[in-house]
């Protein structure tokens, strides 16, 4: 008999402090930056964003979302086999300890639960999710908790108004239980690391520096590019692999950067607006946070249904990308 990794339970939070467009249009004048609402929410689709107060890290983020994904799971902390936590803005400089163990100890797992961090910038949520599915069909654990959460906010550079009115915090979690109905039906990962400087944190830390820039970088027009052409090759070789038609998809998932490169993918897929989940224009980009959040509140809200079929993608820094069909 097959065992799948279906999704038990799904859970999310996003930090207090809400900044509009507008706050930010002030902040940036401050210092010398012009932008407007206007430029943001037609290049984007954002409107709003959410920033970690000063004392809260990825990992109190994580915390609160996977404590609703454990309470909606109906399981606790102590069930857990192992966690897997996808982020590119860990609590720790250089990822260590990783999240995941921090993450652990807060939620007061048990300390046989295993956990490490996946980092696959705005595709870590796919690649942690298709890892944690290779883990329970191979009959190794039972219940896994899948983060992604981030505090993009410490690496925006506040002079780089291509960057900083994109990006904001949060988390989201799924619990998944082995389990043997559907389930996950088919994962793809892909990585092109020879495209890896068009989005990127170019320093590096060592002898107590750090040199180079600790920001993030971005070219938005190449990402904008091999994004929409990734995001359609790897949805269709997903789909093939889980024998689904892009019309037996009830709700496309997709990584939330930016409404066009929402639109341009569901067009390619031959798929309504009203069948995606979008978040981005009260979330921003939350890079490996942003596909567990849009699924949480496509869950919350009664848009997705038991039984439904579920398109997730990602794409981002690396250059990578994943995406992951799955019987809701
Ligand atoms: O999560 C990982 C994946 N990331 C993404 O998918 C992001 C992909 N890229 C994008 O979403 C878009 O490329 C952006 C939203 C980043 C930019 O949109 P664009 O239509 O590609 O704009 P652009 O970069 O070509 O910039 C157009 C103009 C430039 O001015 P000039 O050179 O035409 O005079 C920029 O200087 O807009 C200017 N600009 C701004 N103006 C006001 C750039 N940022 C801003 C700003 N406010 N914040």
């Amino acid at each position: 008999m097959s065992i799948f990794a279906r999704v038990a339970g799904t859970g999310s939070y996003l930090p207090e402090q809400r900044l509009t467009n507008q706050d930010l249009v002030e902040r940036l004048a401050k210092t010398g930056l012009e932008t407007s609402d206007e430029w943001i929410t037609t290049r984007s689709g954002i409107s709003a964003r959410h920033f970690a107060a000063e004392n809260e890290l990825t990992s109190d983020l994580a915390v609160k979302a996977a404590q609703a994904a454990l309470d909606s799971a109906g399981i606790t902390s102590e069930d857990l086999d192992l966690i897997i936590l996808a982020t590119s803005t860990p609590d720790h400089l250089g990822g260590f300890p990783s999240t995941a163990c921090v993450v652990q100890d807060k939620l007061g797992a048990h300390t046989a639960c295993a956990a490490f961090d996946v980092q696959a910038v705005c595709a870590g949520f796919t690649y942690a999710l298709a890892t944690a599915d290779a883990f329970i069909r191979a009959g190794s654990y039972k219940k896994v908790l899948v983060i992604g959460a981030e505090t993009f906010s410490r690496i925006l550079d506040f002079q780089d108004r291509g960057t900083c009115v994109l990006f904001g915090d949060g988390a989201g979690a799924v619990v998944l239980e082995a389990s043997a109905k559907p389930g996950i039906l088919s994962t793809a990962l892909h990585a092109d690391g020879s495209q890896r400087d068009i989005l990127c944190v170019p320093g590096r830390s060592g002898n107590g520096a750090v040199h180079g820039s600790p920001f993030m970088t971005m070219d938005g027009q190449a990402v904008f590019k091999l994004a929409v052409k990734v995001l359609e090759q790897v949805a269709h070789e997903v789909l093939e692999k889980a024998n689904l038609k892009p019309e037996q998809i009830d709700w496309l998932v997709p990584h939330q950067a930016n409404i066009r490169i929402m639109e341009g993918t569901a067009k390619k897929m031959g798929m309504s607006m009203d069948k995606v989940i979008v978040t981005v224009h009260e979330h921003g980009n939350t890079s490996a946070a942003s596909i567990p959040l849009a699924l949480d509140v496509g869950v919350r809200s009664g848009q997705i249904q038991r039984g439904q079929h579920l398109l997730l993608e990602g794409v981002g820094g690396g250059f990578a990308w994943g995406a992951v069909a799955l019987k809701y």
